[in-house]
């Protein structure tokens, strides 16, 4: 039951929302759409219960991903992201729908990631969703998409969140530290300077010679060699690892990496897998140094983790030994919401809405430096 959130046909903002979240009826269903990079993703999930465990169910999901088509370039080109979104958003409603069972108008929301990402590739999802407000008659929420990588662990947490919380967001573009008092009032305590730490994994990667995105390649390299028992062999930089602060910093590490491998005779693949144990190593360690330092000074209770670099099965065991020393208890994201998606939109959605937060005005613009 959902008590005290004043909810039904409230103003937030210009935007009148009405619910059907009242005591008698719990459940709302949420149609979300992501397309911040280069996946485009519609999920409809019913959504219920109160914080700090509410329970989400996919009624339909679907998601296309661009990879094949940046992978030749290395990175993602916003112009043609945007192209493939509009492409794919109108074959993935089709086949969310059909999979959901249910009509669009059924939904109670449209919820849309607003940023941040890349500008031209937000627009796609906002210009299709606005669209579909308006033919269905339904309220569209601008969501913010850190919100999302913040909140994905909720899907299937069976213990509850305790505050104050540490969240460790790592994706391709953002590598945060948040400070979570409650599940409205959080803030960034420490952030990156330069490269985000997905990007760095990406950037290093290409360096290699191994496809886009690079993360799930490196990583697997690095396990490889890992699990020989051998040691890191490269002693790559931990920029700002010493700083008293809880920022961030990955540009130097890829240029390291760079260095080295122009001082090599030949990178054969024992090599590879020597450099990417190394690189792996100097990525991890600053975010678990930082987490920890974070814990103590806050004296954190959870440590929540999201984005797609918390797919690394390094950093999930670090992060699970780190938990044990500090004794906090571990918010890790199934692996299949670690990167981007539109489940976890509809989750961020529902999570303001039930939190009662502003949302903001009837037109939606695209923010690709949104900040949480
Ligand atoms: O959250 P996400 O899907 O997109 C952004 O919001 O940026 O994160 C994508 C990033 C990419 O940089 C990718 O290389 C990285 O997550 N990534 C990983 C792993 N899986 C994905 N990085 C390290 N290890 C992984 N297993
Ligand atoms: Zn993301």
């Amino acid at each position: 039951m959902v008590e005290g959130t004043g909810f039904e046909n409230q103003r937030r903002g210009n935007l009148t929302v009405s619910s059907n979240l009242t005591s008698s009826a719990q459940t709302m269903k949420i149609l979300a759409i992501e397309t911040s990079c280069d996946e485009t993703a519609i999920a409809i999930l019913e959504c219920g219960g109160a914080l700090p465990l509410p329970t989400f169910k996919i009624l339909g999901n679907s998601l296309m991903s661009q990879i094949h088509i940046h992978e030749k370039y290395g990175g993602v080109y916003p112009m043609l992201a945007k192209r493939e979104h509009i492409k794919n958003l109108p074959i993935l409603l089709d086949k969310t729908v059909k999979e959901s069972g249910i009509n669009v108008k059924d939904v109670d929301y449209v919820a849309v990631t607003a940023g941040p990402g890349l500008e031209p590739a937000l627009w796609a999802g906002i210009t299709f969703a606005e669209e579909l407000g308006k033919k269905f008659n339904k309220p569209v929420l601008p969501i913010n998409h850190m919100e999302g990588h913040l909140f994905s662990y909720l899907f299937d947490a069976t213990t509850p969140l305790e505050f104050p919380a540490v969240a460790l967001l790592v994706s391709g573009g953002h590598t945060e530290l948040v400070l979570v008092n409650s599940f409205e009032d959080y803030k960034i305590i420490g952030r990156t300077k330069d490269d985000a730490v997905g990007e760095a994994f990406d950037k290093t990667a290409r360096l290699l010679g191994l496809p886009y995105p690079g993360g799930p390649k490196i990583s697997e390299l690095a396990q490889t060699h890992r699990a020989k028992g051998e040691p890191s062999p490269f002693n790559f930089p931990r920029p700002m690892i010493k700083s008293n602060d809880y920022n961030f910093s990955y540009s130097g590490l890829k240029t390291a990496v760079l260095y080295t491998i122009k001082k090599l005779p030949e990178l054969d693949p024992n090599t590879k897998e020597e450099l990417a144990h190394s690189f792996e190593d100097a990525a991890i360690e600053p975010l678990v140094f930082k987490t920890q330092k974070a814990i103590l000074e806050f004296l954190a209770k959870s440590l929540v983790v999201g984005g797609g670099v918390s797919a690394n099965k390094y950093l999930r065991s670090e992060l699970v030994r780190t938990a044990e020393e500090y004794q906090t208890s571990l918010f890790l994201p199934t692996q299949a919401l670690t990167t981007d998606n539109a489940i976890m939109i509809g989750i961020a959605a529902y999570v303001r809405l039930i939190t009662n937060r502003e949302i903001e005005s009837k037109t939606i613009s695209a923010k690709g430096n949104l900040s949480l």
